[in-house]
């Protein structure tokens, strides 16, 4: 039998790259293109694309991401770019014959005052936080874009779209850009730069109390290529009617202090952690019920102090071209 053509989009990507590790020892044949092979942008070029290439299964990691900061400052580029990207990829699989499509959503799709842990039926809700609303609004379409293909051409066409949304990821491959990275790189980055710099302490904004939940990027590979692979049957037999998104997280939450305590340990940094409280917090908690995943048959192996010192190893390698 022919091995199966896999379509990675954003292979470069953390999520991508952790997809692509995921499958490249197994016996499938994966299909990359890089932004200057192919900008996901253009439509005619991605169309082209999958007429050519008779990909079998598309992992959808391409994405315009970031942090508050970024997404307060692009939001046009956030809505247009990730609206464009996946009605183009999504589309143009559909229309090339391939079966089966896994988006990569995110947690923000959730209403900001959604019931904790949140479940996948709190999906519009109640209101989106403003800073990343058209982020979320864009990775919505996206997983309505799935559902409706499904409920449309699901038995004409044979077609399984699904999506998964994972909590926030951490790993290999991350941004550790000061201003437009996620919590976990940006304290990776500052506590280094104290230690080499001999500072005394590292000021965080916000008090530390607020409570997040980290899922190592190759976790989250794992549960994509995991979920690509469930038979139908089994899929549909944990949502509800319609809903085809599926939550990743690793169920364990901890306060911004204990977070920064731990990168400060794993790094070595001698000095003092402060909180500017003047800073503002963010939302008290989030977390992902992950209930569904884990009753199919998924859990996460990759506690987050080894996860942390995985990624710091690989700053450092990042650091070494800074
Ligand atoms: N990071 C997280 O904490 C997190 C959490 C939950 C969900 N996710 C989801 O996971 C997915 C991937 O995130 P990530 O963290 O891996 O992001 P990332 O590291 O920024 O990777 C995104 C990839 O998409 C590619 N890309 C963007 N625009 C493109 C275009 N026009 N044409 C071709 N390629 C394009 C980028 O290419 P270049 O290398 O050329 O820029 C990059 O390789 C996203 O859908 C995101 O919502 C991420």
């Amino acid at each position: 039998m022919a091995k199966q053509r896999i379509y990675i989009a954003g292979h470069k990507g953390m999520v991508g790259s952790a997809i692509f590790r995921q499958l490249k020892d197994q016996e499938v044949e994966i299909i990359t293109r890089n932004r200057t092979e192919l900008d996901l942008l253009n439509q005619q070029d991605v169309q082209n694309f999958f007429k050519n290439e008779k990909i079998d299964q598309v992992y959808l990691a391409a994405a315009k991401v970031g942090g508050i900061h970024a997404n307060n400052t692009y939001p046009a580029d956030f809505i247009y770019q990730n609206l464009t990207i996946q009605n183009n990829v999504i589309h143009s699989a559909f229309l090339n014959g391939v079966k089966k499509l896994l988006f990569l959503g995110s947690s923000c799709i959730y209403p900001k005052y959604a019931n904790q842990p949140m479940k996948e039926e709190e999906l519009l809700n109640g209101k989106l936080e403003p800073t990343n609303e058209p982020y979320a609004i864009a990775k919505i379409s996206g997983i309505k874009m799935c559902e409706n293909y499904n409920r449309q051409y699901g038995k004409s066409h044979g077609i399984e779209f699904r999506s998964i949304m994972p909590t926030n990821l951490y790993g290999p491959g991350d941004n550790y850009h000061p201003e437009n990275s996620h919590v976990i790189p940006g304290l990776i980055y500052r506590f280094h730069e104290a230690k080499i710099n001999n500072l005394e302490s590292v000021t965080i904004w916000g008090t530390g109390i607020p409570r997040r939940e980290f899922l190592y990027v190759d976790d989250l590979a794992e549960a994509s290529v995991y979920l690509m692979n469930l038979d139908k049957k089994t899929y549909v037999s944990k949502l509800s009617s319609l809903s085809n998104h599926i939550n990743v997280g690793s169920g364990k939450e901890l306060n911004i202090r204990e977070l920064a305590e731990t990168i400060k340990e794993v790094i070595n940094f001698k000095g003092t952690i402060n909180f500017d409280a003047s800073k503002p917090d963010g939302s008290p908690r989030k977390l992902l019920d992950s209930e569904k995943i884990s009753k199919l048959g998924f859990k996460p192996k990759i506690g987050l102090k080894e996860g942390i010192i995985k990624t710091y190893k690989d700053y450092l390698k990042v650091y070494k071209n800074f």
